[in-house]
């Protein structure tokens, strides 16, 4: 190509860059909404696209979530944070437009508030029982791979305003390795990690697993390997708060973990892995989860800041057509905020490029096989 094209092109992209990153910097309030996403807006809430203004956005978003506010000021309050999160999401659809990005149940509430609710990563570390994974051969890997399609994967659930993402990553990968262990999918307890796992780390003084106020999916794996295991979910259901006292009932086991490893930070790695030992739990930088509703989610600058725990299930290609770059699979992850959330409560997110850390902390996990037993 001729240089002058090429620096042209450079040039418009940059423009483009900058013009995003400060509208996501400096959001301005007050000005009017991006048709985009009001037609974003309104496909589903399901009628019909034509404009609407923010008190109608409002409205329907809480009827559509049954939010009900306990005074006019926090109603106010409320609307406000809403019509900067249209804002938000409109530009997330300009940085992430592979994925669609509008209302969800989180739309009234700020980032910080969100983060605080909603997620639940504490800092990472290591606990001293994890091994490194040993290196798997990457060729024969399948195109397409989906654990849902082979009965390894409990049907979504919802943490709630509790931010126990981590125990909900640490059920999934230990419900799908004792799967493949035992031939039984077994729901298994969250709450069971929320009452009784408050493993610490020994070097590092107030980290420790902490309920609704975060902890971590390898010191939960270190947990369960001590404890002996976890219970099933009807024996121990969720509620979804952290005052309870633990309840763990030794003799009532359903899963045990037999160990523990870290995958490294190499995507045929992770998917070796996940194609032999099951679902995989992987921390995320949750920042463009709020406003996501479905498709891929590839944005051009994420944060890899670790702060939510998630199972990662699958990888696959169909029906992905990505605006720029060639042909980028993605990789499909189970979330815990229920089914209304994402597709069905799951969300795609593409690889190659670590995309907001996905790949940077990724463990399995393999159970005992207790039919044995
Ligand atoms: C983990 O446990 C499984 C099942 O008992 C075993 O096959 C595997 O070799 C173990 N892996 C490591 C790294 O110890």
């Amino acid at each position: 190509m001729d240089n002058r094209i090429v620096f042209l092109l450079f040039a418009i992209f940059s423009l483009f860059f900058v013009g995003v990153i400060s509208a996501e910097a400096f959001s301005a309030e007050g000005s009017e909404v991006d048709p985009l996403i009001r037609q974003v807006t309104d496909r589903q809430d399901g009628a019909v696209p034509h404009l609407l203004t923010e008190e109608h956005h409002f409205s329907l978003f809480k009827k559509r979530f049954k939010k009900i506010y306990r005074s006019q000021e926090e109603h106010d309050h409320r609307f406000r944070i809403f019509k900067a999160n249209l804002k938000r999401a409109e530009r997330h659809q300009k940085l992430d437009p592979s994925a669609t990005h509008g209302v969800t149940q989180f739309s009234d509430l700020t980032p910080s508030e969100f983060r605080r609710t909603y997620l639940g990563l504490r800092r990472l570390r290591l606990p001293k029982d994890a091994n490194e994974a040993p290196v798997l051969p990457t060729d024969n890997l399948p195109e397409d791979f989906d654990w849902r399609e082979k009965g390894a994967v409990t049907p979504v659930k919802n943490q709630g305003t509790c931010g126990s993402c981590w125990s909900f990553s640490t059920t999934g990968a230990l419900e799908g390795a004792n799967f493949l262990a035992t031939g039984k999918l077994e729901s298994l307890s969250e709450q069971q990690l929320v009452d009784c796992d408050h493993e610490c780390d020994p070097e590092e003084a107030g980290s420790c697993d902490s309920g609704c106020n975060g902890g971590l999916m390898n010191s939960a794996f270190e947990y369960t390997l001590k404890a002996g295991g976890l219970m099933r979910e009807e024996d121990y259901p969720y509620t979804g708060t952290d005052r309870g006292t633990c309840k763990f009932d030794k003799s009532k086991i359903a899963a045990k973990v037999a160990n523990f490893s870290v995958v490294s930070l190499d995507e045929d790695q992770i998917a070796a892995n996940l194609v032999k030992n099951g679902p995989l739990a992987v921390a995320i930088n949750a920042v463009f989860m709020q406003t996501y509703m479905k498709g891929v989610s590839c944005p051009y600058i994420c944060s890899k800041r670790l702060d939510h725990g998630v199972l990662l299930v699958g990888y696959g290609s169909a029906g992905y057509a990505p605006v720029r770059m060639k042909e980028k699979p993605y990789w499909i992850i189970k979330n815990s905020w229920g089914e209304n959330w994402g597709e069905n409560g799951f969300y795609k997110i593409c690889r190659g490029r670590n995309i907001c850390g996905v790949d940077s902390m990724v463990s399995t996990v393999a159970a005992v096989n207790t039919n044995s037993q």
